[in-house]
């Protein structure tokens, strides 16, 4: 039997740390990954439907499959992930995408290697796709990219339903992992060598509100600041309704905690927020960014915004690069408006022309290139830690890491640093990155 898998993964972390569990589960079971999707045995594609070219894309690369399966036909093709959550698209998958042999979703990844073994002791096709889960699954083998770095899960799901979002729909209710679990198995992660954790939640500052432990989130940070070894503690992503100032004091006084927020606004139009079910204000935006920058020094703090929200007005638009430029973001993922089938925004009229969409979006970014230059050159001539994780992407000889507020540096240095902590001195801070060199 051919057992080499490859796994390609779309969308954000927590799909990204999902994979990295079906790869632990494959390789438990003695498959080896491959980089190569022709003489794979298997190969498991993990799909996003946070906007609409992230489902194009997929498709595309079903069709792709299609044509890899006339030369290579025992490849056995999987799909899990987000998509796979919508009886709609699960059924275009059935009729119209013969070529796929396995379907399964959000909610048993756990369940794969049966679905495997089933498909392969029958030569049927196997579609499992379960509404919601039967609970948490701990314990699941993590294959993880990096050995001084992971993700860690710390819940799932999102009750939010932000009007325009259709993760509600794909990941079902939010549940908290017990905070025991959580410390264990940061500590075997710590053990084999981890620096850095990524704590991963929709909605990080809810962790807990599940629960009857009396654990939160600023509670857990302070717990995982206790584990010897570990020396940084990052997390996603941050959403203002939530956002204790218990949790900004935690931040503030764990020595392992990044000063590196993840606050996503979506809009500075208190009008539109509102329509988007987002739960906060204009006002409470900038007041909480004031706040967290008064109370944590040199803190980084990024944010997502989408632009072309229906009924969104040029007024509106000017307020959100009010917002911007009051709250000084470090830098931004910044969305066009992408409908999504089922969530209330897709129904909604005044919808924006993408020509006006697109011409904000510029408008948008260049204000945000603007101030994240500024807020860079801050580091101009600091010395700074980094965290080593590599080459660089666009120059070999250079290497690659972050600061504790999570700036991306480039520097040149010495190859024995990567996975390990360094002190680089910055010659030139950009928009984008620092450059420097290694001094220590
Ligand atoms: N739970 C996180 C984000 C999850 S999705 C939060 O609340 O911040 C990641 C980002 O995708 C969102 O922050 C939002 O900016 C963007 N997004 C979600 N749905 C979208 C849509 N329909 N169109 C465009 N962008 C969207
Ligand atoms: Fe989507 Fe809103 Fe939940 Fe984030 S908080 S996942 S944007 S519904
Ligand atoms: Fe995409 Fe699902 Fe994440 S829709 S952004 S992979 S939670």
């Amino acid at each position: 039997m051919n057992k080499t898998y490859k796994i390609m993964t779309f969308g954000c972390q927590m799909n990204e740390n999902d994979s990295e569990k079906l790869s632990g589960l494959l390789k438990q079971r003695g498959y080896t990954p491959t980089e190569d999707e022709k003489t794979a045995g298997l190969v498991i594609l993990n799909t996003c439907s946070v906007r609409e070219n992230a489902d194009v894309r997929v498709f595309g690369n079903l069709g792709y499959f299609k044509n890899i399966k006339k030369t290579n036909p025992d490849l056995i093709l999987a799909v899990c992930g987000c998509m796979m959550q919508q009886p709609a698209i699960v059924k275009r998958v059935k009729e119209d995408n013969p070529q796929v042999d396995i379907v399964f979703g959000t909610h048993n990844i756990h369940r794969f290697p049966e679905l495997l073994a089933n498909y392969q002791a029958s030569g049927e096709r196997v579609f499992e796709v379960l509404e919601d889960d039967d609970g948490l699954v701990e314990d699941i083998p993590v294959d993880r990219r990096y050995p001084f770095k992971s993700y860690v899960s710390i819940m799932k799901g999102c009750n939010n339903f932000c009007t325009y979002c259709i993760v509600p729909y794909t990941r079902g209710r939010e549940v908290s992992r017990d905070h025991r679990n959580i410390l264990r198995e940061v500590e075997r992660l710590v053990a084999d060598g981890c620096l850095e954790i990524m704590l991963l939640g929709q909605n990080v500052n809810s962790y807990g509100n599940d629960r009857d432990d009396g654990v939160h989130f600023a509670d857990l940070l302070r717990e995982l600041n206790e584990v010897e070894g570990l020396k940084r503690i990052r997390f996603m992503t941050s959403h203002p309704k939530d956002f204790s100032d218990d949790t900004i004091a935690a931040i503030a006084q764990c020595d392992a905690v990044c000063p590196s927020i993840h606050l996503a606004i979506q809009s500075g139009s208190s009008r539109i927020l509102k329509i988007m079910n987002r739960r906060y204000n204009k006002e409470q935006i900038v007041a909480l960014v004031a706040k967290i920058r008064e109370r944590i020094p040199l803190v980084s703090i990024t944010t997502d915004i989408i632009v072309g929200f229906p009924g969104e007005t040029e007024e509106d638009f000017q307020e959100t690069l009010e917002v911007v430029r009051a709250c000084r973001f470090d830098a931004a993922f910044s969305f066009l408006y992408s409908k999504r089938g089922g969530t209330p925004a897709a129904e909604m009229e005044d919808q924006v022309p993408e020509g006006v969409k697109h011409e904000r979006l510029n408008r948008l970014l260049e204000c945000l290139h603007h101030i994240g230059k500024d807020q860079n050159a801050i580091y101009q001539d600091q010395d700074v830690e980094v965290l080593v994780e590599g080459h660089s992407k666009h120059n070999e000889a250079r290497l690659t890491g972050r600061t504790m507020s999570g700036k991306l540096v480039n520097f040149d240095g010495d190859d024995r640093a990567v996975g390990t902590l360094v002190t680089v001195h910055v010659d030139q801070a950009k928009t984008f990155s620092l450059d420097g060199t290694q001094i220590s």
